[in-house]
């Protein structure tokens, strides 16, 4: 079977286009942007012939098997729905959506059509997610015993959708490689907001904070994710990544982006010594390859941990297979729920919130 893919909104998306282009499973590739000025300087520059006016041109036109949505955020939840119920499976940017009630129509529209959906999570296809997770599965962290996430960024002069956008909103880049590690979801959050939003950052979210942390609570064992997320009023430069510990082992992010991960391990309590002594070495991942066909190799060494030609790939093969997607619409749920949990902890001082289980 060859997938024909239509890939909608073309500024993050342009970096799909020629990946989907590669793949031996893909047959033809369209492009959508509302701006006919980028749809034509991509297409042009890739060699995309087919390309439509706009997601409703591109669903009514017959064939195409696949849709890829990498439109701003508050288009994703009625797109994704738009794109299912025309028979055609949907990948979407993150995060899934931004409400609770959002979260449960996409389980429902991915289950009446069935056809796949797939959130394009880029942090558990990173290098990095991929060398924690061997550490993990070879025994060189031990028992998880604690994790750390950060996504700090500063949104000021991006496009206007961004004001004011709730940090934990977004939380998926920090919080997913958590959860996929150990496996689990979150039970609960306490999140505090740092930081009001100056009244000039205020937009349609309404008032918050330009950082927001939070304490998950994991289901299952007493692990708790200690997740940081601020787009605003925080002078320090961008950073999105990840730290998970173990009781013989850990793997940290570096403190500034393309810096080393520093990797540790706890050696044999020497006699008479308080403590444990630890070695700790630099690692720099090198990425799981071998798992991507030949032609979407030289993709890894792009943006977002070389994650972007893992994606298309689970996405293309999870059609081609005619199975689940590893992001499918209940995980995704699961990753971006305690996100908007956590906002509303923030909005109430810190109170628990319950995160919803949405099974497996
Ligand atoms: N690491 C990651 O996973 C990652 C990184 C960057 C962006 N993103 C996500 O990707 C998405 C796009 O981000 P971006 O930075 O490219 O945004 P952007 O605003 O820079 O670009 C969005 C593009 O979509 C087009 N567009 C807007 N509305 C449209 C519509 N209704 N139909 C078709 N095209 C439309 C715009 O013209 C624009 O070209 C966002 O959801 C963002 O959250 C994810």
């Amino acid at each position: 079977m060859s997938v024909d893919v239509i890939v909608v909104g073309l500024g993050f998306g342009a970096a799909f286009v020629p990946i989907y282009q590669a793949h031996p499973e893909v047959g033809r590739v369209a492009v959508v942007d509302a701006d006919p000025t980028r749809t034509a300087s991509v297409a042009d520059r890739l060699g995309i012939t087919v390309r439509f006016a706009s997601l409703e041109d591109a669903l009514s036109a017959p064939g195409w098997d696949a849709v890829h949505l990498l439109t701003p955020v508050r288009f994703h939840a009625a797109q994704v729905q738009e794109v299912l119920r025309s028979g055609r499976h949907c990948a979407s940017a993150v995060p899934m959506a931004t409400t609770l009630e959002d979260l449960d129509a996409l389980i429902a529209a991915q289950d009446d059509a069935r056809r796949n959906y797939m959130m394009m999570e880029t942090a558990v296809y990173s290098r990095e997610y991929f060398h924690a997770k061997e550490l993990l599965e070879t025994g060189k962290l031990g028992r998880l015993t604690y994790f750390k996430g950060d996504h700090l960024q500063n949104l000021d002069g991006y496009p206007e959708y961004w004001l004011g956008y709730p940090p934990m909103h977004y939380v998926t880049h920090a919080l997913s490689p958590a959860l996929a590690l150990a496996n689990t979801r979150v039970e609960s959050v306490r999140c505090l907001g740092s930081s009001r939003l100056t009244p000039d950052r205020i937009g349609v979210a309404g008032e918050g904070f330009g950082t927001e942390a939070g304490l998950f609570k994991l289901a299952g064992d007493d692990l708790v994710a200690n997740v940081t997320m601020s787009f605003f009023q925080l002078g320090r430069s961008y950073l999105e990544g990840f730290s998970v510990y173990g009781d013989e082992g850990a793997l940290e992010w570096p403190q500034l982006e393309g810096g080393p991960m520093k990797q540790f391990k706890l050696e044999p309590l020497a006699d008479g010594r308080r403590g444990r002594p630890v070695t700790e070495v630099d690692v720099r991942p090198g990425g799981a390859t071998e798992l991507l066909p030949e032609a979407l190799r030289p993709f890894t060494d792009g943006g977002h941990g070389g994650s972007h030609p893992h994606l298309v790939h689970e996405f293309v093969s999870s059609i081609v297979e005619a199975r689940t997607p590893r992001v499918d619409a209940r995980t995704a749920a699961t990753w971006t729920a305690p996100g908007i949990c956590a906002h509303q902890s923030a909005l109430r001082g810190g109170a628990e919130v319950q995160v919803p289980d949405y099974g497996e």
